[in-house]
């Protein structure tokens, strides 16, 4: 676990982290991709974390995938690339550096880590995890193969590396429907997230059978939430996340991965939006899209949440955090999650 005071006290020697409004004002550029919902006062206090995780990137030879659930300052101010879970994955081959800090959580750095076993794979806080990834082990992936002999099994991407490689191809949010399409068989097993299982299976002529794991972000969203908002709020724009419970999915105007809602919301406008989904998802296009007001309540995801700019810095500084997974178990994972891939590009996806 980092030790905070230790991280600070090292930082505070070796870079001038002072707030500055000079400093601030001189980054405008960057500021105003955030300047709706970012305070200038909390922009003084990031734009020196800003300045230096920027010039260290240069010097480590270092680029940051960061996730749509970043916050602003990370998502605006220190990645590279920015995206959905399928977009990172396929980007960490395309990108021309030695180091990747994955800005998201620890399956993201192990998917990442599996892809490019050559790189140095920087996690800013090991225990940035996912429920998802935590209710199922690589003996829960045998358990469905006996209780459903010859049926595949598609493993979601919010998974460890075992688990991966214990399961015959990956998919995401942004795939899950084509890829189960694509299999030939008539019962395929999804694993581990019931409601994306469920989702799909909504749409799709297979016989989907399960595992009951869940994201406690976009579980905790009701039909009944969705009713009393549009009620409440007439002519806003419901979108949601396929990982939320098929009755919410069902009373929404959209739903799709969080590169999905971002297309939406950029190609339609609607005039008022609510997202249902994490928060930062919304304060991440605000500005790009004035013209939509993003209204309603959002959900929080504590693992998102526990990376910070002081923590990537701090990674970059010392290269510790580094994502290690076992050749043998990376070299299964890596057929699941290419498999993935290489028909996600096939499909145009
Ligand atoms: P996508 O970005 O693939 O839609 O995934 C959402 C998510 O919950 C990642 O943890
Ligand atoms: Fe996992 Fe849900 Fe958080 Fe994504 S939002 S990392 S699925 S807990």
């Amino acid at each position: 676990m980092l030790d905070l005071v230790n991280l600070r006290s090292e930082l505070s020697e070796n870079y001038d982290l002072r707030p500055s409004a000079a400093l601030a004002e001189s980054m405008g550029d960057i500021y105003r991709k955030m300047d709706r919902v970012v305070t200038p006062l909390d922009w003084v206090n990031f734009a020196p974390y800003v300045k230096a995780i920027n010039e260290l990137k240069k010097k480590r030879n270092a680029v940051i995938l960061g996730h749509n659930y970043m916050t602003p300052e990370i998502y605006h101010g220190v990645s590279d690339f920015v995206g959905d879970s399928l977009q990172i994955a396929m980007k960490a081959q395309e990108v021309d550096a030695e180091v990747i800090v994955q800005a998201g959580v620890h399956f993201m750095a192990e998917t990442t880590k599996i892809l490019c076993p050559e790189k140095t794979v920087l996690m800013p806080d090991m225990e940035a995890g996912c429920s998802l990834a935590e209710s199922i082990t690589a003996d829960g992936i045998e358990e469905m193969r006996a209780k459903y002999p010859g049926a595949p099994v598609v493993t979601y991407v919010n998974t460890t590396a075992d688990v991966k490689a214990a399961s015959d191809i990956c998919c995401t949010s942004s795939n899950a429907l084509q890829i189960v399409d694509a299999l030939d068989s008539d019962t395929v097993i999804m694993t581990p997230d019931q409601y994306l299982a469920q989702n799909v299976a909504n749409q799709s002529k297979k016989n989907i059978v399960y595992w009951p794991g869940s994201c406690i972000v976009h579980e905790q969203y009701t039909a009944q939430d969705l009713k009393d908002f549009r009620e409440w709020n007439p002519g806003t724009r419901l979108i949601a996340h396929p990982e939320c419970p098929p009755d919410v999915v069902a009373e929404a105007d959209f739903s799709g991965s969080t590169s999905g809602i971002i297309k939406y919301v950029t190609d339609e406008k609607p005039e008022k939006a609510m997202l249902i989904t994490e928060c930062s998802m919304a304060s991440n296009i605000a500005d790009e899209l004035p013209e939509v007001d993003f209204v309603g309540p959002c959900n929080m995801c504590p693992y998102m949440k526990k990376i910070s700019l002081e923590k990537i810095l701090y990674v970059l500084h010392t290269m510790e955090n580094k994502v290690e997974v076992d050749e043998a178990v990376a070299e299964g994972a890596r057929l699941a999650v290419q498999k993935m891939i290489d028909m996600s590009r096939k499909l145009g996806l």
